[in-house]
């Protein structure tokens, strides 16, 4: 069973060997390939840009040849590949590259034979460490960003064939829990028995606050609370455990409602190990004193931030977190690669933690990749930082409830619940709802900041989730209705219909989905999302280019089918394969019915 073949990698790997060929005195030129852009067909589906380069390092070298005649040459050099037609010198010296279509029409009939199948890849152990929102305070949009965006990460890599740990790094240890204990032992002074009644853990922890602020007795018990938990005390530990569930409960509300898969390991879960790690890291000599602090230099001593392993009163902090996270997860867990998604306000942060993991030689950058995935901050309608009208954060699950009934109302002005039965239209609500919260996220690269507007996510024209998720179904309904082998058993159709990429929009389709294994290579690269979007909605603009002027199935008045154009009901059906894998990695739920 063949993989899909990322075009892009085999080109520059063929123009590769046929450079060398060519001119085997150069090496370090490199091989350009780009995916042809102009609508003009002449310019070929793909270009190889070298020549130039490689015409300005001959000419340094005291060798003239014209960027047309190494084009020539590199041409004439290339070894015949099933995915060529044929190539043109153009210009200045490019390489137009034309795709075989009998290449498209296997590649296309493999998709429906096997499946969409990704670029095979070494399978890697993963860490992606995403969500992390913090105990007793409000899981806010920015947590909400990492959960989708680290969600689909995850998904890409899983994917792959990656083995992946979705970690959720949750804030559930620190000095806060001292005053957040203290308080619940005189709010409720029999929790250890009987369950406390906290709905609200926001305002506990501001009552808490109030009092650690204002009241020094208060004060001193909560120091001595956290130590008492961090020595493992055992009331302390289980009020700890009471204020945590109150949180999880509210964390994992968020996760079911948007099909996100997590488990919970906390800052908690390393005590021990950070512990380890400073000992560790004194006797190595790493620890510097800084007014009582220890501090830790990267691997160039005073460039960037040193961290700040231990505080003055002996306290761990976020740093000394992070520095055990990542030797447990490269020592422990074995990971080849880690991930870790936070708003790019902690950039630095990573920075400084990655620099002093490789100067601990935790880091091998020969065996490991690590990535910090940073997004930028969301803001609303108005450019301002996202809150209520009345000033307050944003309560996520009211923000989905809102995304639910904004979704309704838009079914309902689309005359769903005509269509729709109840179950039907409640699962239509949701798949639009978060959909378009994952999708309008996503869609945007990530680095920038990212305006939230509901009106501009549920539009139906555009790059928007409600606009994708009909295309997918208006498209996996054409071979269902075909009915037959059509709609029951594809593969059986292969054996006596080919796929149809004659017409000049049947073959355009063709190409943008032969693209597929090229934009999940870049992804996985750049951790980018917003590709993959932008290939949707290629896709899917593609497609309907293709469906207004290639008929797949023809009707007579009476609405009966009097003929199929099989070849074209197997390209919308591939078409439909890749749109559910994209949507699948995005963390959309398609439906057959909407
Ligand atoms: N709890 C942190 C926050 O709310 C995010 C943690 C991200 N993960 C990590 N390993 N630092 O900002």
């Amino acid at each position: 069973v063949d993989d899909m073949i990322s075009i892009i990698d085999h080109l520059t790997e063929i123009f590769g060997a046929a450079i060398a060929a060519s001119f085997p005195t150069l090496n370090d030129v490199p091989t350009i390939i780009s995916a042809g852009t102009s609508p003009n067909p002449k310019f070929g589906d793909y270009q190889c840009n070298s020549a130039m380069n490689i015409s300005k390092v001959l000419s340094a070298q005291g060798n003239k040849m014209s960027p047309r005649d190494i084009a020539a040459k590199i041409t004439q050099n290339l070894l015949p590949s099933p995915l060529i037609e044929r190539c043109e010198v153009a210009g200045a010296g490019f390489i137009n590259v034309f795709l075989d279509k009998n290449y498209g029409i296997n590649a296309i009939t493999s998709i429906l034979r096997n499946g969409v199948r990704p670029v095979s890849v070494q399978k890697q152990r993963i860490v992606v460490d995403f969500s992390s929102p913090n105990i007793a305070k409000e899981m806010h949009v920015g947590h909400l960003r990492s959960t989708i965006i680290g969600d689909s990460i995850a998904r890409l890599l899983e994917y792959l064939g990656h083995d992946v740990l979705r970690i959720n790094h949750i804030g559930d240890w620190g000095t806060q829990f001292g005053m957040l204990i203290a308080h619940l032992e005189d709010r409720f002074p029999d929790y250890a028995t009987v369950s406390p009644p906290i709905s609200d853990l926001q305002t506990f922890y501001k009552e808490s606050k109030t009092r650690f602020d204002s009241d020094e007795d208060f004060k001193k018990r909560a120091y001595a609370k956290v130590v008492l938990l961090q020595g493992g005390d055992k009331d302390s530990v289980k009020g700890w455990q009471l204020i945590c569930d109150v949180s999880r409960n509210e964390f994992q509300k968020i996760y079911d409602r948007l099909g996100v898969e997590i488990v919970e390991r906390g800052e908690s879960f390393y005590q021990s190990r950070m512990e380890a790690l400073v000992s560790e890291f004194e006797k190595k000599g790493y620890l510097e004193d800084d007014n009582g602090r220890k501090i830790m230099w990267g691997v160039v001593p005073g460039e960037g931030i040193p961290l700040t392993i231990v505080k003055s009163d002996g306290g761990f902090t976020y740093d000394s977190s992070d520095m055990a996270t990542i030797k447990q997860r490269l020592e422990e867990e074995k990971a080849d690669w880690l991930i870790y998604v936070t708003d790019s306000g902690q950039a630095t942060h990573f920075k400084s933690i990655f620099s002093c993991a490789e100067r601990a030689k935790i880091i091998d950058y020969s065996r490991h990749r690590i990535d910090h995935v940073g997004f930028g901050v969301v803001l609303g309608e108005d450019g301002k930082k996202f809150k209520t009208r009345s000033g307050d954060t944003v309560k996520l699950i009211e923000l989905l409830d809102e995304g639910l009934s904004r979704s309704m109302a838009k079914l309902k002005e689309k005359k769903r619940d005509d269509v729709l039965l109840p179950a039907e239209l409640k699962t239509a609500q949701e798949s639009v709802a978060y959909g378009c919260i994952k999708y309008a996220d996503l869609s945007h690269n990530r680095q920038n900041e990212y305006v939230f507007s509901f009106d501009r996510m549920l539009e139906d024209k555009g790059n928007t989730a409600i606009y994708l998720l009909y295309a997918y179904t208006r498209i996996k309904s054409i071979a269902r209705n075909c009915g037959g082998d059509f709609a029951n058993n594809i593969k059986k159709v292969l054996e006596t219909t080919t796929v149809s990429v004659t017409h000049e929009k049947e073959w355009k389709l063709t190409k943008v989905l032969l693209k597929f294994p090229d934009v999940i290579t870049k992804i996985t690269k750049d951790l980018c999302l917003h590709h993959l979007c932008e290939f949707v909605y290629e896709v899917s603009t593609t497609f309907t280019e293709f469906y207004d002027v290639c008929y797949c199935i023809v009707k007579n008045r009476q609405g009966e089918i009097t003929s199929i154009n099989g070849g074209r009901v197997l390209l919308a059906e591939a078409t439909a394969q890749i749109l559910g894998v994209c949507f699948h990695i995005l963390g959309l739920n398609p439906l057959d019915k909407i």
